[in-house]
């Protein structure tokens, strides 16, 4: 019998991409996104990816794609959290709706759908959750404070909740993308800004110049979509999944927080 995924977020980028590849390696795959009847995807051309509304905004969204998926294949083998986007800018020019939909959408949704899904893979005694955090989620770079709050959530969440599940045989995954072109970086992108508030234009321009420059050279969304496929096809128990992270977790890890700050600060004003 034929595996079968459910991604978040698959209308564009790493999402669809993921897709694609399980598709390719004869998954079944539930493409889930917020708007699936009107947001064309190159998903649209192939008719056994069961493509369904989910929005992780929206609670009954996602039980009712959880319940379509497991009638539509008899079973949820794999779920992968993806859904999620980049609030940018000065803290200080934030506001609360954006605060709580960076939280809503990148913690919340994800927690949601995971409490949606347990109860299916307790009693299958099996599954995988594959959360898609970032390299942010280890380390920080200017202009994405609230971001990375909540990549630092997803990865203190998922490291506490593998324990409890490997009794029922349930798999935690953190896949660690570095830069990846995709929308992530303009179309998706929150930008925060305080009508008045003009003391980080500035350093705004600066760091967003650099920080920019990391997503152009940011590589194909199918890398991060194998590394997904791995994680979720694997028996081992191994946590977090790097991809493209170009040293920098090693340099992190190797250097002392002051060092790693003067080292960002140094690139940020070059
Ligand atoms: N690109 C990178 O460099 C990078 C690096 C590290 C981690 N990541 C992470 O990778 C994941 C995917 O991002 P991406 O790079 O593929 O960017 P993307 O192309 O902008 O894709 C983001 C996806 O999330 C969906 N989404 C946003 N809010 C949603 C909601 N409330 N409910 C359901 N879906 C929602 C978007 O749907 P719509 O089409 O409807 O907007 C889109 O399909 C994100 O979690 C991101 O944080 C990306």
């Amino acid at each position: 019998m034929n595996k079968t995924v459910l991604i978040t977020g698959s209308s564009t980028g790493i999402g669809m991409e993921t897709a694609l590849f399980f598709h390719k390696k004869k998954w079944n795959v539930v493409a889930t996104m917020r708007n699936p009847d009107t947001r064309t995807t190159d998903l649209h051309a192939i008719d056994d990816i069961l493509k369904l509304h989910l929005d992780v905004l929206d609670n009954k969204s996602i039980t009712t794609a959880i319940e379509a998926a497991i009638e539509k294949f008899g079973k949820i083998d794999v779920i992968v959290n993806n859904a999620g986007y980049g609030l940018v800018g000065a803290f200080e020019a934030s506001n609360h709706d954006q605060i709580n939909r960076q939280f809503d959408t990148n913690v919340f949704g994800l927690m949601t759908v995971i409490r949606e899904i347990l109860p299916t893979f307790r009693k299958q005694q099996s599954g995988t959750i594959i959360n898609i955090a970032s390299i942010g989620g280890r380390l920080a770079f200017p202009l994405y404070s609230l971001y990375h709050a909540t990549k630092w959530a997803v990865e203190g969440f998922s490291e506490s909740l593998q324990y409890e599940l490997k009794p029922f045989n349930i798999k935690v995954k953190v896949v660690e993308p570095g830069p990846i072109k995709t929308d992530f970086y303009d179309r998706s992108a929150d930008i925060m800004k305080k009508q008045g508030l003009t003391a980080y234009d500035g350093y705004v321009e600066r760091a967003m110049k650099i920080m920019l420059g990391f997503g152009e050279k940011g590589v194909h969304p199918r890398v991060v979509a194998s590394t997904i496929y791995k994680a979720a096809s694997t028996n081992s128990w191994k946590l977090r999944y790097p991809v493209n992270t170009q040293g920098m977790l090693a340099i992190r890890k190797l250097m002392p927080d002051a060092l790693f700050s003067g080292l960002v600060r140094t690139v940020i004003t070059k």
